[in-house]
Formats: C-alpha cells, structure tokens, sequence
C-alpha cells in the first residue's frame, strides 16, 4: 500500500523537474532582479537627498540674510562644486553624485546623451519620480528636481529678478540657460552613479 502511494509522487516529482522547478526559477529570478534594482533605487535617491542636504542649508542661510539671492550667488558660485566634492569623498567609494539639467548655469553640469534621453522622458511624462537607468558598468538613479519658491530669485524671471543678482548670473556665467523657470516647473536632476 505504502509503495502504491510514493509511485504516483514519484512520477510527479519527475513531470516537475522540467517543467515547475524551472518556472519557479525564472520567476524567482525576476522577482530578485526587481528587488535588487529598487534596492539600488532607494540607496541612489537617499545618496542625491544626502548631496540636497549638504547644499541647502549654506543657500537657505544666505538667502535669508538677504532674499535677492545676490549672495546666494556667491554661495552656489563658490560652494556647490566644492561641497559636492566633498559630499562624494564621504560617500563609498562605489558611488558618486552629480547635478545636471537641459538648460543649466554652470558648464561643469552639462548633460550627458543619456542625461538628456532621461530628463527629456521626465518632462514627456510629467511624472517627477526617480528614476533608475541601467549603463554598461554602473546604474544611474535620476531625483528630479522642480522649481520652488527659494529658487525663483536665482532661475525665475529674468524681467522680475533682482538687478544685481542678475548681472552677477551674467559675471560668472554669460551662457547661462537656468532662468527663466516657473514655480513647480521641473528644473534638473541629481544624478547617482552607483557601479556595478
Ligand atoms: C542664490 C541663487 C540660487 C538659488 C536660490 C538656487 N540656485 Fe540653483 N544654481 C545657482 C547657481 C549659481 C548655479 C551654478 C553653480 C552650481 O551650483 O554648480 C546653480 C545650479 C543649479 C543646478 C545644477 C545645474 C546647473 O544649472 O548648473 C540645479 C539642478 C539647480 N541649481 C537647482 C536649483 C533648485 C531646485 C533651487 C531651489 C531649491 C535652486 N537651484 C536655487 C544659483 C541658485
């Protein structure tokens, strides 16, 4: 009786091997390769919200002591490149992160062709959600950025922008492309290089 009983188990077992293990295989595959990319995803976005918070509260703090933005300018000018490099040495060694955008101030941050593919589809999709890319030998995670109120003295409005802020924007960049923004309008990118 008992072995009537493992025959037939045996035999499924044997239909199983090429056809249910396998599958499960696969999907357990897809499964991990998603989990694996949403898990570079979080760490990409909280490495570009790390790079936000160690520039923000040097802009912040010039802004209110004056809200022209004249000396934030300095700020950003004189400080972002440097405190992006210095935000990078702190992160592993694997990683790296950047800030860019279509039209941009600072000639250092222009995009890549990738860049430009990336953030062209954010603004067709009107959808501000990271972003995760996959490259040759690293993967790229895109934070956009929009416009909010603080950034309006230093990219809105050229017409209503303070008089000297903006012959400082000229001073330092002549073929600046980062004014004229509206309020909620997608600005730029923090991008997160993570190797693979
Ligand atoms: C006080 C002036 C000032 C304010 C306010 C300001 N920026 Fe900028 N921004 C600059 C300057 C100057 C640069 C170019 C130097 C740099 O940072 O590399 C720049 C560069 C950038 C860049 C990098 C790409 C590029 O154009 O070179 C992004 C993205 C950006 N700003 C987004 C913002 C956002 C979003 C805000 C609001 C949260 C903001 N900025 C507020 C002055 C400002």
């Amino acid at each position: 009786m008992q072995r009537l009983m493992i025959l037939p188990i045996t035999f499924m077992l044997a239909a199983c091997t090429d056809t249910c293990i396998p599958k499960k295989e696969i999907n357990n595959s897809t499964i991990n390769a998603s989990d694996k990319l949403e898990a570079i995803k979080a760490r990409g976005v909280s490495q570009a919200d790390g790079l936000m918070s160690a520039i923000k509260p040097a802009l912040m703090q010039s802004l209110q002591a004056d809200p022209t933005g004249e000396s934030g300018m300095m700020v950003c000018a004189n400080a972002a490149m440097p405190l992006t490099d210095n935000y990078n040495a702190q992160l592993s060694a694997d990683s790296k992160v950047r800030r860019t955008a279509l039209k941009y101030r600072n000639p250092t941050n222009k995009p890549d062709t990738k860049d430009i593919e990336v953030m062209n589809n954010i603004i067709a999709s009107k959808n501000l959600a990271p972003v995760i890319v996959e490259m040759n030998d690293s993967y790229r995670v895109y934070k956009p950025l929009s416009m909010t109120q603080p950034c309006l003295a230093c990219h809105g409005d050229l017409k209503t922008m303070n008089k000297q802020t903006k012959e400082k924007i000229k001073e330092y960049y002549p073929k600046d492309l980062a004014a004229g923004f509206k309020l909620g309008e997608f600005r730029g990118v923090i991008v997160s290089e993570i190797k693979k």
